[in-house]
């Protein structure tokens, strides 16, 4: 018997991250052409509670200590007979949020088989508390966006407190063509990466993190108001500061430049880098060529996503 499911999308940064992590704004965007689906269903052989997923390896290690975290935060009795089914399509480890459409989706099926009432900003909380466990001390816009499914503006407060969330409507339709290259390292090697590049030379860092507000500004601005144009051109420059910090690499490099010179308006890595999804912005008309393009230059995986 099914006693529980939901469906949580992916995401994508669209500005600012790695820069977020140190009190920059950034945009993200929910990804809805990929998602992870989590069914809870009486287990018929009375087993405690486990997972049923297609994770193998440390993925699969770290969705159950998801799964056990999200019973205790829930207030679960131990040893529920549930089998909880896992489908997802959100790539792991690439920059799409797979955890987090994990910890979202495992949250509302997980609280719908108990009974629980949980309201999304509590959704949100305890989807943030998941992701700490597989991230250390993630910034909180991958679980923020995949929650609301809902574009917007994120800035992480200075101290302990909530961050400032702003949602946001596109001026128009965007039409964002993403392809991927191997990951290298995880999101915690390329964030401490960040970390010792701030140690090494603060000021520059410092000033860094300015011209990136500053970018990030703009780009909330032509988002908001559809000037798809300027929005490409801020994705190109908000690359080159990515590069600047060492978190691009050279097949990243490679589909971005694919993509501007098949007609995309902008393009830039997404999420946490070193390999992992790249993000082009393209007119409607232009995304199965910019897409052709991602794949004659070696892209391992190609997806077309719109925000609407
Ligand atoms: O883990 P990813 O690739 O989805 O991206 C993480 C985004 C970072 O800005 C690099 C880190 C963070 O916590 O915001």
């Amino acid at each position: 018997m099914l006693l529980g499911s939901a469906r949580a999308c992916g995401k994508l940064i669209l500005l600012g991250e790695h820069f977020v992590v140190h009190g920059v704004p950034a945009v993200a965007v929910p990804v809805t052409a990929v998602g992870t689906t989590v069914r809870v269903l009486e287990d018929p052989q009375g087993r405690p509670a486990w997972l049923d997923s297609p994770f193998t390896g440390d993925v699969k290690v770290a969705g159950e200590r998801l799964l056990d975290a999200a019973l205790e935060a829930l207030g679960v009795a131990p040893g529920m007979p549930w089998r909880v089914e896992v489908q997802s399509d959100v790539p792991v480890g690439a920059g799409l949020g797979s955890s987090a459409a994990l910890s979202v989706a495992l949250v509302r099926a997980l609280s719908e088989a108990a009974g629980v009432d949980v309201s999304i900003d509590d959704v949100n909380a305890q989807a943030h508390a998941l992701e700490r466990l597989v991230h250390g001390t993630p910034s909180g816009i991958d679980d923020t966006v995949v929650t609301y499914a809902r574009a917007l503006a994120f800035r992480r407060s200075d101290a302990l407190g909530d961050p400032t969330i702003r949602f946001l409507a596109p001026g128009r339709t965007l039409v964002l063509v993403l392809g991927a290259v191997p990951r290298e390292g995880t999101t915690f090697d390329a964030v401490a990466a960040v970390h010792a590049r701030k140690a090494a030379d603060p000021a520059r860092f410092a000033r860094q993190c300015e011209s990136v507000t500053h970018l990030v500004d703009s780009g909330i601005r032509a988002f908001e108001s559809g000037f798809r144009r300027s929005l490409g051109e801020l994705m190109d420059q908000n690359h080159g500061h990515l590069v600047e910090v060492g978190v691009s690499n050279a097949g990243l490099d490679r589909l971005c430049s694919a993509a501007r010179a098949a007609g995309a308006r902008g393009a830039k890595l997404t999420g946490a880098g070193r390999g992992g999804f790249m993000v082009a912005l393209a007119e409607r008309g232009k995304a199965t060529e910019v897409a052709a393009a991602l794949e004659s230059a070696g892209a391992t995986t190609v997806l077309t996503t719109e925000v609407t």
